[in-house]
Protein backbone atom coordinates (compact mmCIF):
# COMPACT_ATOMS: atom_id res chain seq x y z
CA UNK A 1 0.00 0.00 0.00
CA UNK A 2 1.41 3.81 -0.92
CA UNK A 3 1.33 6.58 1.78
CA UNK A 4 -1.27 8.06 -0.21
CA UNK A 5 -3.41 5.05 -0.18
CA UNK A 6 -2.46 4.83 3.71
CA UNK A 7 -3.22 8.40 4.62
CA UNK A 8 -6.97 8.26 2.71
CA UNK A 9 -7.71 4.75 4.42
CA UNK A 10 -7.15 6.87 7.85
CA UNK A 11 -9.12 9.57 6.74
CA UNK A 12 -12.12 7.35 5.60
CA UNK A 13 -14.75 6.02 7.85
CA UNK A 14 -15.74 2.34 6.85
CA UNK A 15 -18.48 2.80 8.60
CA UNK A 16 -20.05 5.65 6.50
CA UNK A 17 -19.89 4.42 3.13
CA UNK A 18 -22.68 5.74 0.83
CA UNK A 19 -24.83 3.28 -0.44
CA UNK A 20 -25.53 4.29 -3.81
CA UNK A 21 -22.80 6.02 -5.75
CA UNK A 22 -23.40 6.84 -9.46
CA UNK A 23 -21.01 8.72 -11.93
CA UNK A 24 -20.96 10.43 -15.13
CA UNK A 25 -17.70 9.02 -16.40
CA UNK A 26 -16.67 12.12 -18.82
CA UNK A 27 -13.53 12.89 -20.59
CA UNK A 28 -12.67 10.12 -22.42
CA UNK A 29 -12.10 11.57 -25.63
CA UNK A 30 -9.97 14.62 -23.96
CA UNK A 31 -7.88 12.15 -21.70
CA UNK A 32 -7.30 10.55 -25.81
CA UNK A 33 -6.26 14.05 -27.15
CA UNK A 34 -3.64 15.06 -24.66
CA UNK A 35 -2.20 11.70 -25.55
CA UNK A 36 -2.81 12.60 -29.57
CA UNK A 37 -4.96 9.27 -29.81
CA UNK A 38 -7.97 8.59 -31.71
CA UNK A 39 -11.10 9.27 -29.28
CA UNK A 40 -12.17 5.70 -28.80
CA UNK A 41 -8.37 4.86 -27.32
CA UNK A 42 -10.40 7.33 -24.29
CA UNK A 43 -13.05 4.95 -24.17
CA UNK A 44 -11.17 1.53 -24.17
CA UNK A 45 -8.82 2.70 -21.20
CA UNK A 46 -12.61 4.46 -19.86
CA UNK A 47 -13.36 0.56 -19.52
CA UNK A 48 -10.44 -0.46 -17.83
CA UNK A 49 -11.31 2.25 -15.26
CA UNK A 50 -14.27 0.70 -14.98
CA UNK A 51 -12.94 -2.52 -13.62
CA UNK A 52 -10.86 -0.94 -11.32
CA UNK A 53 -13.13 1.01 -9.74
CA UNK A 54 -16.22 -0.99 -9.93
CA UNK A 55 -14.02 -3.55 -7.73
CA UNK A 56 -12.90 -0.95 -5.25
CA UNK A 57 -16.64 0.51 -4.66
CA UNK A 58 -17.33 -3.18 -4.10
CA UNK A 59 -13.99 -3.62 -1.72
CA UNK A 60 -14.93 -0.33 0.43
CA UNK A 61 -19.11 -1.84 0.95
CA UNK A 62 -20.40 0.44 -1.68
CA UNK A 63 -24.33 -1.20 -2.53
CA UNK A 64 -24.83 0.43 -5.84
CA UNK A 65 -21.99 1.57 -8.21
CA UNK A 66 -24.63 3.41 -11.02
CA UNK A 67 -22.30 3.96 -14.25
CA UNK A 68 -23.61 6.58 -17.19
CA UNK A 69 -22.24 4.57 -20.14
CA UNK A 70 -24.38 5.85 -23.07
CA UNK A 71 -26.70 8.22 -22.91
CA UNK A 72 -30.40 8.62 -24.93
CA UNK A 73 -28.02 11.81 -26.35
CA UNK A 74 -24.85 9.77 -27.16
CA UNK A 75 -26.62 8.27 -30.89
CA UNK A 76 -25.65 11.72 -32.04
CA UNK A 77 -22.11 11.26 -31.99
CA UNK A 78 -20.52 9.73 -35.29
CA UNK A 79 -21.38 6.36 -36.73
CA UNK A 80 -17.63 4.80 -35.50
CA UNK A 81 -17.80 6.39 -32.16
CA UNK A 82 -21.19 4.99 -31.60
CA UNK A 83 -20.39 1.56 -33.02
CA UNK A 84 -17.27 1.43 -30.57
CA UNK A 85 -19.27 2.22 -27.47
CA UNK A 86 -21.44 -0.17 -28.68
CA UNK A 87 -18.48 -2.74 -28.85
CA UNK A 88 -17.73 -1.89 -25.17
CA UNK A 89 -20.17 -3.95 -23.20
CA UNK A 90 -19.29 -6.95 -24.99
CA UNK A 91 -15.38 -7.05 -24.87
CA UNK A 92 -16.00 -5.51 -20.69
CA UNK A 93 -18.20 -8.45 -20.18
CA UNK A 94 -16.42 -11.25 -22.11
CA UNK A 95 -13.57 -10.65 -19.90
CA UNK A 96 -14.87 -9.64 -16.67
CA UNK A 97 -17.98 -11.51 -15.98
CA UNK A 98 -15.57 -14.22 -13.83
CA UNK A 99 -14.17 -11.53 -11.65
CA UNK A 100 -17.12 -9.54 -10.88
CA UNK A 101 -18.95 -13.51 -9.66
CA UNK A 102 -15.44 -13.68 -7.66
CA UNK A 103 -16.13 -10.62 -5.98
CA UNK A 104 -20.12 -11.27 -5.77
CA UNK A 105 -21.17 -8.27 -7.70
CA UNK A 106 -24.52 -8.52 -10.17
CA UNK A 107 -24.59 -7.02 -13.02
CA UNK A 108 -28.15 -4.30 -13.43
CA UNK A 109 -28.60 -2.63 -16.54
CA UNK A 110 -31.19 0.26 -16.86
CA UNK A 111 -32.48 2.13 -20.32
CA UNK A 112 -33.98 0.99 -23.64
CA UNK A 113 -31.59 -1.70 -24.68
CA UNK A 114 -33.78 -2.90 -27.21
CA UNK A 115 -32.09 0.18 -29.17
CA UNK A 116 -28.75 -1.71 -28.71
CA UNK A 117 -27.16 -3.75 -31.31
CA UNK A 118 -28.03 -7.81 -31.07
CA UNK A 119 -24.65 -8.70 -30.06
CA UNK A 120 -24.60 -5.68 -27.23
CA UNK A 121 -27.97 -7.03 -26.19
CA UNK A 122 -26.75 -10.64 -25.70
CA UNK A 123 -23.55 -9.61 -24.04
CA UNK A 124 -26.00 -7.56 -21.19
CA UNK A 125 -28.07 -10.46 -20.46
CA UNK A 126 -25.87 -12.98 -20.68
CA UNK A 127 -23.76 -10.97 -17.61
CA UNK A 128 -27.00 -10.17 -15.65
CA UNK A 129 -27.80 -13.76 -16.31
CA UNK A 130 -24.03 -14.76 -15.22
CA UNK A 131 -24.07 -12.58 -12.26
CA UNK A 132 -27.37 -13.15 -10.97
CA UNK A 133 -27.16 -15.30 -7.75
CA UNK A 134 -24.56 -12.64 -6.63
CA UNK A 135 -25.80 -10.82 -3.81
CA UNK A 136 -22.73 -8.46 -3.38
CA UNK A 137 -22.41 -4.81 -4.88
CA UNK A 138 -24.93 -3.74 -7.70
CA UNK A 139 -23.07 -2.97 -10.67
CA UNK A 140 -25.88 -0.88 -12.69
CA UNK A 141 -25.01 0.13 -15.83
CA UNK A 142 -26.82 3.10 -17.65
CA UNK A 143 -27.24 2.23 -21.14
CA UNK A 144 -28.87 4.48 -23.77
CA UNK A 145 -30.87 5.65 -20.58
CA UNK A 146 -32.02 9.16 -19.83
CA UNK A 147 -33.65 10.69 -16.86
CA UNK A 148 -36.26 12.72 -19.43
CA UNK A 149 -36.92 9.71 -20.98
CA UNK A 150 -37.12 7.61 -18.07
CA UNK A 151 -39.61 10.03 -16.08
CA UNK A 152 -41.94 10.10 -19.75
CA UNK A 153 -42.14 6.66 -19.65
CA UNK A 154 -42.99 6.50 -16.12
CA UNK A 155 -45.86 9.02 -16.61
CA UNK A 156 -46.97 6.57 -19.39
CA UNK A 157 -47.07 3.44 -17.09
CA UNK A 158 -48.72 5.67 -14.61
CA UNK A 159 -51.47 6.90 -16.75
CA UNK A 160 -52.40 3.64 -18.48
CA UNK A 161 -52.84 1.85 -15.19
CA UNK A 162 -54.99 5.00 -14.15
CA UNK A 163 -57.06 4.35 -17.35
CA UNK A 164 -57.35 0.78 -16.43
CA UNK A 165 -58.32 1.02 -13.27
CA UNK A 166 -55.15 -0.56 -11.65
CA UNK A 167 -54.26 2.57 -9.95
CA UNK A 168 -56.44 5.19 -8.28
CA UNK A 169 -55.59 8.76 -9.49
CA UNK A 170 -55.53 10.00 -5.42
CA UNK A 171 -53.13 7.28 -4.61
CA UNK A 172 -50.26 8.83 -6.68
CA UNK A 173 -47.61 9.96 -4.77
CA UNK A 174 -43.64 10.06 -4.91
CA UNK A 175 -43.18 6.30 -3.97
CA UNK A 176 -45.72 5.32 -7.27
CA UNK A 177 -43.59 7.53 -9.10
CA UNK A 178 -40.31 5.69 -7.72
CA UNK A 179 -42.07 2.37 -8.91
CA UNK A 180 -42.46 3.13 -12.29
CA UNK A 181 -39.25 4.45 -12.53
CA UNK A 182 -36.04 1.99 -14.50
CA UNK A 183 -34.08 2.38 -10.75
CA UNK A 184 -37.59 0.43 -9.35
CA UNK A 185 -35.92 -2.95 -8.67
CA UNK A 186 -33.31 -0.77 -6.80
CA UNK A 187 -35.63 -0.27 -3.86
CA UNK A 188 -34.22 1.61 -0.75
CA UNK A 189 -31.00 1.94 -2.55
CA UNK A 190 -32.98 3.30 -6.21
CA UNK A 191 -31.58 7.11 -4.95
CA UNK A 192 -27.57 7.66 -5.52
CA UNK A 193 -26.31 9.17 -1.81
CA UNK A 194 -23.64 10.43 -3.91
CA UNK A 195 -22.99 11.82 -7.52
CA UNK A 196 -19.89 12.09 -9.04
CA UNK A 197 -18.89 13.81 -12.57
CA UNK A 198 -15.27 13.38 -13.69
CA UNK A 199 -13.57 15.87 -16.34
CA UNK A 200 -14.73 19.30 -15.18
CA UNK A 201 -17.92 19.61 -16.40
CA UNK A 202 -20.48 21.03 -14.09
CA UNK A 203 -24.14 19.67 -15.61
CA UNK A 204 -26.16 16.54 -14.77
CA UNK A 205 -26.55 15.69 -18.41
CA UNK A 206 -30.32 13.77 -18.07
CA UNK A 207 -28.90 11.74 -15.60
CA UNK A 208 -31.33 10.40 -13.26
CA UNK A 209 -33.23 13.78 -12.57
CA UNK A 210 -35.84 12.54 -10.41
CA UNK A 211 -32.97 10.57 -8.41
CA UNK A 212 -30.48 12.66 -7.42
CA UNK A 213 -33.26 15.35 -5.54
CA UNK A 214 -31.19 14.78 -2.19
CA UNK A 215 -27.83 13.37 -3.26
CA UNK A 216 -24.34 14.93 -2.67
CA UNK A 217 -22.52 15.86 -5.88
CA UNK A 218 -18.61 15.86 -6.04
CA UNK A 219 -17.17 17.34 -9.46
CA UNK A 220 -13.81 16.31 -10.14
CA UNK A 221 -11.55 17.57 -12.81
CA UNK A 222 -9.54 14.54 -13.61
CA UNK A 223 -10.94 12.63 -17.02
CA UNK A 224 -12.53 9.79 -16.70
CA UNK A 225 -9.68 7.30 -17.74
CA UNK A 226 -6.84 8.77 -15.07
CA UNK A 227 -9.92 8.23 -11.88
CA UNK A 228 -9.07 5.43 -9.93
CA UNK A 229 -9.73 3.47 -6.32
CA UNK A 230 -7.78 6.32 -4.82
CA UNK A 231 -10.05 9.32 -6.77
CA UNK A 232 -12.95 7.20 -5.06
CA UNK A 233 -11.80 7.14 -1.82
CA UNK A 234 -11.46 10.49 -1.47
CA UNK A 235 -14.86 11.45 -3.32
CA UNK A 236 -16.27 9.73 -0.24
CA UNK A 237 -14.08 11.59 2.28
CA UNK A 238 -15.69 14.34 0.98
CA UNK A 239 -19.08 13.02 1.16
CA UNK A 240 -18.42 12.26 4.81
CA UNK A 241 -17.36 16.07 5.41
CA UNK A 242 -20.54 17.17 4.26
CA UNK A 243 -23.74 17.50 6.41
CA UNK A 244 -26.98 16.07 4.34
CA UNK A 245 -29.95 17.66 6.14
CA UNK A 246 -32.74 16.61 3.09
CA UNK A 247 -34.63 19.59 3.82
CA UNK A 248 -34.46 19.66 7.63
CA UNK A 249 -32.03 21.00 10.04
CA UNK A 250 -29.33 19.21 11.84
CA UNK A 251 -29.77 20.41 15.36
CA UNK A 252 -33.03 20.88 16.35
C1 LIG B 1 -17.86 10.54 -21.95
O1 LIG B 1 -16.61 10.96 -22.37
C2 LIG B 1 -17.94 9.11 -21.98
C3 LIG B 1 -18.83 8.36 -22.69
C4 LIG B 1 -19.90 8.95 -23.51
C5 LIG B 1 -18.75 6.92 -22.69
C6 LIG B 1 -18.49 6.33 -21.36
C7 LIG B 1 -18.09 4.94 -21.51
C8 LIG B 1 -17.06 4.37 -20.85
C9 LIG B 1 -16.27 5.05 -19.83
C10 LIG B 1 -16.75 2.96 -21.03
C11 LIG B 1 -17.94 2.16 -20.65
C12 LIG B 1 -17.61 0.83 -20.32
C13 LIG B 1 -18.49 -0.17 -20.32
C14 LIG B 1 -18.09 -1.41 -19.68
C15 LIG B 1 -19.83 -0.10 -20.94
P1 LIG B 1 -16.53 11.87 -23.66
O2 LIG B 1 -16.35 11.00 -24.83
O3 LIG B 1 -17.74 12.75 -23.73
O4 LIG B 1 -15.25 12.71 -23.36
P2 LIG B 1 -14.98 14.22 -23.81
O5 LIG B 1 -16.03 15.06 -23.13
O6 LIG B 1 -13.61 14.48 -23.32
O7 LIG B 1 -15.09 14.25 -25.31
Amino acid sequence: MDREQNELNEQLDPSRIPNHIAIIMDGNGRWAKKRHLPRVAGHKEGMNTVKKVAIAASNLGVKVLTLYAFSTENWKRPKTEVSYLMQLPIRFFSTFVPDLVKHNVKVMVMGDTSQLPKATQKAVRDAINDTADCDGMILNFALNYGGRDEIVRAVRGIATDVANKRLNLDQISAKTVDDYLMTAPLKELADPDLLIRTSGELRLSNFLLWQIAYSEFIFTDQFWPDFDANSLEKAIIKFQQRKRRFGGLINK
